[in-house]
C-alpha cells in the first residue's frame, strides 16, 4: 500500500518532469541553475525540499475575504535564518510565524476556480497528487517593492519592500494543471485560470508593511533575484 503509493507519487513526478523537461516547456519561466550574487544566505540543511513529514494545513474561509486558498506548507525552522539575517540586515521586517508556498492563491479561487470547484474538490485533487510530497529547489533569496497608497498608513508614499525565497519546483505547475484541467471540465472559464500565468512559487519571508502581490504590479519573478541560497553545512 505504502509503497505504491510511494510509486504513484514517483511516476507523477516522472510524468511531469517528462512533460516538462526541466521547465523547458513553453511558458512556464526557466529557473536559474544558480546565481552569482555579492552576498549568500544559508537555510538549515534541515529544509526539506518537499515536506512530506508536514501535515496538509487547509484554508475554507470566506473566498471574498481571500480566505480560500492552497498552500504547501514548508517548515519555517528552516527559514528562520534567513529571516534573521535579513531581519538584521533590512529590518525590522515582519514575519508571518510560519512558512509556506501558495500553489492556488485566493484570487484565483475567489476570481475563477469558485464558479467551478468548490475548495474541497480542489484539495481532494492537490492531495491525490500529494502536495506536501512535491519536490522544489530554493532558487534565490529575492525582494520586490512598491509605494504605499493607502492613505490611513504610516508609510503612506513610501516604497517598502517584501523578502522571500522563490524556488522552482515544475511538479507544482503539473499540479496546478490537473487543477485546471478539472476547473475546465467542470465548465470554469479557461480565460480565466491558467496554470502557468500568473504563479510564482515562493516562501515569503518577511515584509517592511505588508506583502506585495501581482494584484499591486509587484511580481516574483527571477529577476528580483538578489542574493544566492545554500544549504548551510552541517557541523
Ligand atoms: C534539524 O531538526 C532537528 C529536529 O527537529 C533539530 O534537532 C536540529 O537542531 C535541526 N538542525 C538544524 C541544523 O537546524
Ligand atoms: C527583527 O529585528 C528587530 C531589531 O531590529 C528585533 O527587535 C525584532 O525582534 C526582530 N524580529 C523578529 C521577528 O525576530
Amino acid at each position: 500500500m505504502l509503497v505504491s503509493a510511494v510509486a504513484a507519487v514517483a511516476s507523477f513526478a516522472a510524468a511531469a518532469a517528462a512533460s516538462y523537461g526541466s521547465n523547458a516547456v513553453v511558458g512556464v519561466p526557466p529557473a536559474p541553475a544558480s546565481t552569482h550574487f555579492k552576498d549568500t544566505y544559508y537555510f538549515n540543511t534541515n529544509l526539506t525540499l518537499s515536506a512530506p513529514s508536514i501535515p496538509y494545513l487547509p484554508h475554507r474561509g470566506d473566498p471574498a475575504k481571500y480566505g480560500s486558498y492552497v498552500q504547501l506548507t514548508v517548515d519555517f525552522g528552516s527559514v528562520l535564518p534567513i529571516f534573521q539575517q535579513l531581519n538584521a540586515t533590512y529590518g525590522p521586517l515582519t514575519s508571518r510565524g510560519e512558512a509556506h508556498i501558495t500553489v492556488i492563491t485566493p484570487p484565483e479561487f475567489l476570481f475563477a476556480i469558485k464558479n467551478a470547484l468548490t475548495i474541497e474538490e480542489v484539495e481532494a485533487i492537490v492531495l491525490k497528487h500529494n502536495l506536501q510530497s512535491t519536490p522544489f529547489r530554493p532558487v534565490c533569496v529575492a525582494r520586490q517593492s512598491q509605494v504605499v497608497t493607502a492613505a490611513t498608513s504610516p508609510a503612506v508614499g513610501k516604497r517598502t519592500f517584501v523578502y522571500n525565497i522563490l524556488v522552482d519546483s515544475p511538479g507544482l505547475y503539473a499540479i496546478r494543471r490537473e487543477v485546471q484541467k478539472a476547473y475546465i471540465a467542470k465548465g470554469g472559464d479557461p480565460s480565466n485560470f491558467d496554470y502557468i500565468a500568473g504563479f510564482y512559487p515562493h516562501i515569503t519571508l518577511g515584509f517592511e508593511t505588508n506583502d506585495w502581490f501581482p494584484e499591486d504590479h509587484a511580481y516574483k519573478t527571477y529577476a528580483t533575484c538578489f542574493a544566492n541560497i545554500l544549504p548551510a553545512r552541517r557541523v
